[in-house]
């Protein structure tokens, strides 16, 4: 079975080209590379002793996805491609739209054009909006994403949703992460964000690294247990499997389909900050600061469905998210422009 993977080249698309891999899918990848390396591709090239096709061209271009169809026996599409930066988002809300739901929009016409149904989508945690219940079910509510970029992701959904009525082909997974972390244990790929990091983990593991001073702890008045925000952080290891589950699952069941993929359990800011300097023996220092604008207090998966459904459970705990993503910190100071 073969498996095109857009987005092949990102953070988690990378792990998840091993995990098919180890599974036994082939795959191309297509990617624009607007936010990855192709450094990134030759490095799991040399984990999975494993060539990898890969496409350098955009999912908005319906000629290219038209030949790369017609190249390809393409059985399935895993879609990661899409940009995730949330206040980028606040300020580019045209292209987050244009990127993340035309993109998204092109790539389905194409995969309609060539008798293509069986589909993996990115979604987020995000589109809960700040939960009315947690943990968060899939049963919960959506609808209030608090920024242009958790909007997009709805928006895709909505369009997938409507896709299975009209389409009874379609066979969908929608995939909602909760706060991806870490790396692969041979350290050799990992998170490589562009500039100042904006999520917790880079963050710390480049202030422990010295490219950056301080941590910025934001919001310490949380109704949580020592203040500050809690999330249900997951190795991005076993988020990657959580892909393979899920393709699995749509050889045998048609229809749309939504899972959480988080491990149930919530830390907080400084839960994370101490479980980092327990393992790496680095010092973080920080400062409380105000909150975020668009933070929410809470946030942490239901993952039942997905262990009932798909048998798919997280494995890696809090410890080992810590020590791989340090290792890939460690062993790649300046990510993959390292060299
Ligand atoms: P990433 O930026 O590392 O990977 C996205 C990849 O898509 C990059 O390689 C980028 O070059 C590529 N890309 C972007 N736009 C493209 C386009 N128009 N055409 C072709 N390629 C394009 O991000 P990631 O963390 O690996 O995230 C993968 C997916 O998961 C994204 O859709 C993201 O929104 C979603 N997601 C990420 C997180 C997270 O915290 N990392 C959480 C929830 C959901
Ligand atoms: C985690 C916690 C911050 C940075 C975001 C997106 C979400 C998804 C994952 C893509 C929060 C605190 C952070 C810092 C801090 N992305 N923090 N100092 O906000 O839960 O989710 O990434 O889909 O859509 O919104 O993740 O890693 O930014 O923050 O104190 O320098 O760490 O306030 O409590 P978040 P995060």
């Amino acid at each position: 079975m073969t498996i095109l993977v857009t987005g092949g080249a990102g953070y988690i698309g990378s792990h998840a080209l091993i995990e098919l891999a180890s599974a036994g899918f082939d795959f191309v990848v297509l990617d624009n590379l607007c936010n990855a390396s192709s450094e990134a591709l030759q490095r799991v090239e040399a984990i999975t002793n494993k060539c990898v096709p890969f496409v350098l061209g955009d999912i908005r271009d319906a000629g290219l996805l038209k030949q790369l169809f017609a190249d390809y026996a393409i059985n399935a599409v895993v879609h990661f491609a899409g940009l995730k930066a949330v206040t980028e988002s606040v300020a580019e809300p045209l292209r987050y739209y244009d990127n993340n739901v035309h993109g998204s929009q092109v790539l389905l016409q194409a995969m309609v054009e060539a008798g293509v149904f069986n589909l993996v989508f990115s979604s987020s945690a995000t589109v809960y909006g700040d939960p009315v219940e947690m943990p968060v079910s899939e049963a919960c509510s959506v609808g209030r994403p608090t920024n242009p970029y958790g909007r997009s992701k709805l928006m895709v959904e909505d369009i997938l949703r409507d896709l299975v009525v009209a389409d009874r082909r379609w066979r969908i997974a929608i995939l909602r992460y909760f706060n991806p972390v870490g790396a692969h244990e041979s350290a050799t790929i990992g998170e490589d964000p562009n500039g100042i990091p904006s999520n917790l983990l880079p963050f710390i593991t480049q202030v422990a690294v010295g490219k950056l001073p301080q941590l910025s702890v934001f919001g310490s008045d949380y109704p949580t247990n020592d203040g500050t925000g809690v999330r249900d952080y997951i190795h991005v290891v076993d988020l990657a499997q959580g892909h393979v589950a899920a393709l699995c699952y749509l050889q045998e069941n048609a229809g749309v389909h939504t899972w959480n993929l988080g491990t149930g359990q919530g830390y907080s800011v400084l839960d994370v900050v101490h479980a980092f300097e327990l393992v790496s023996g680095a010092k973080i220092p920080y400062r409380l600061a105000p909150r975020r604008a668009g933070d929410i207090a809470v946030c942490y998966a239901n993952p039942d469905k997905a262990f009932v459904e798909l048998g798919w459970s997280a494995q890696l705990g809090l410890e080992r998210m810590m020590h791989d993503a340090w290792r890939w910190q460690k062993n790649n100071p300046n990510g993959y422009s390292n060299k």
